[in-house]
């Protein structure tokens, strides 16, 4: 009787397909997805606590200077869903504001550290009624019951400006889909803004390099999980801004013409010919707000540091 694939290798072959098809087309490009194994994750903690890189600290700021108004539009016995749930970091602080929660349903791909966190914040909240989802949150998804109609309303919380990450027609999709979800409730929603583009070019190449580290963590882990064979030093972190789509892009640049080598097949890439691995997208508030209002949304409050370098916008999800 042969065992059941295990989930590590379907991710294990889910990258080396993906990494093959971005290899074989050009312009050459991968999804950001793959930055976080274990060692991605943890440059991309160190990310969040580099002085260059403002949006963690200016959005954790944003937070705690509102959560009791986030809390009152809330209101009593609201059920809080948050996206891409990571750390559960940022949550913590609306979650001591809010007033009789429902529930608190962490939704992410990641079980091992979904479940590791929401542990810990079981600790600090024990009664606080926790339903973890493990899972794709762009896809549809199987959702704990709401809260039932008079009793309290169903919220989502998607921080760290991550819709950035997404093409602006992939973030069409996400706030349909989560329009649907949340109706009747509303989202909480980050998001960077756009800016001196002097100051988002410091904060994707930062002066220690851990950025540098975290693109090229992608090279390094086709070499640890498939056996992919790129030649050492033979690729550099790039990033800046593209004015015209707003967005930083991230690539791998190679720095001569090499071939590699991914489970027996051969790919040149030429001098300067780069691997897409990333975009962040920035918005003003006013196209963010009209993106929202294209999937469905009815634009609330929103709050932005003294700079205006990021925004947290509340969104109502009305019922028809
Ligand atoms: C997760 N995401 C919002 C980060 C960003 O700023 O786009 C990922 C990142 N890439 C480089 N630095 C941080």
């Amino acid at each position: 009787m042969s065992a059941a694939p295990s989930l590590k290798l379907i991710e294990r072959q889910g990258f080396a397909e993906d990494l093959h098809q971005a290899l074989g087309h050009k312009p050459r490009s991968i999804s950001p997805k793959y930055f976080y194994d274990e060692a991605g994750s943890a440059l991309f903690e160190h990310i969040c606590q580099l002085r260059e890189y403002y949006p963690t600290r200016t959005e954790m700021a944003l937070l705690r200077q509102h959560a009791t108004d986030i809390a009152d539009l809330m209101g009593p016995g609201a059920q809080l869903l948050e996206y891409g749930a990571g750390a559960l970091n940022k949550v913590r602080c609306l979650l001591k504001q809010m007033r009789q929660p429902h529930s608190f349903v962490p939704i992410d791909i990641s079980g091992p550290h979904l479940l590791q966190a929401c542990s810990k914040l079981q600790a600090e909240f024990p009664t606080l009624a926790i339903e973890a989802q493990v899972g794709d949150f762009t896809g549809e998804l199987r959702l704990p019951a709401a809260p039932t109609p008079g009793r309290g309303r169903r919220f989502g919380f998607f921080p760290g400006s991550s819709i950035g990450n997404f093409s602006p027609e992939q973030a069409l999709d996400f706030l349909r889909l989560s329009a649907s979800q949340l109706r009747g409730g509303g989202l909480l929603i980050g998001v960077d803004l756009i800016k001196d583009p002097a100051l988002l070019h410091a904060a994707y190449n930062d002066s220690e390099g851990v950025t540098a580290r975290f693109n090229l963590n992608i090279l390094e882990r086709a070499r640890r999980e498939l056996g992919a064979r790129f030649p050492a030093d033979g690729f550099s972190h790039s990033a800046f801004y593209n004015a015209p789509l707003q967005r930083i892009e991230m690539h791998l640049l190679s720095l001569r013409k090499q071939v590699v080598e991914l489970q027996g097949v051969e790919y040149t890439f030429e001098a300067g010919e780069t691997l897409h691995t990333e975009n962040s997208y920035k918005y003003s508030v006013a196209s963010f707000q009209a993106l929202a209002g294209q999937a469905g949304y009815r634009p609330g409050p929103v709050w932005t540091d003294e700079q205006h370098w990021f925004s947290l916008h509340w969104l109502h999800s009305p019922i028809d």
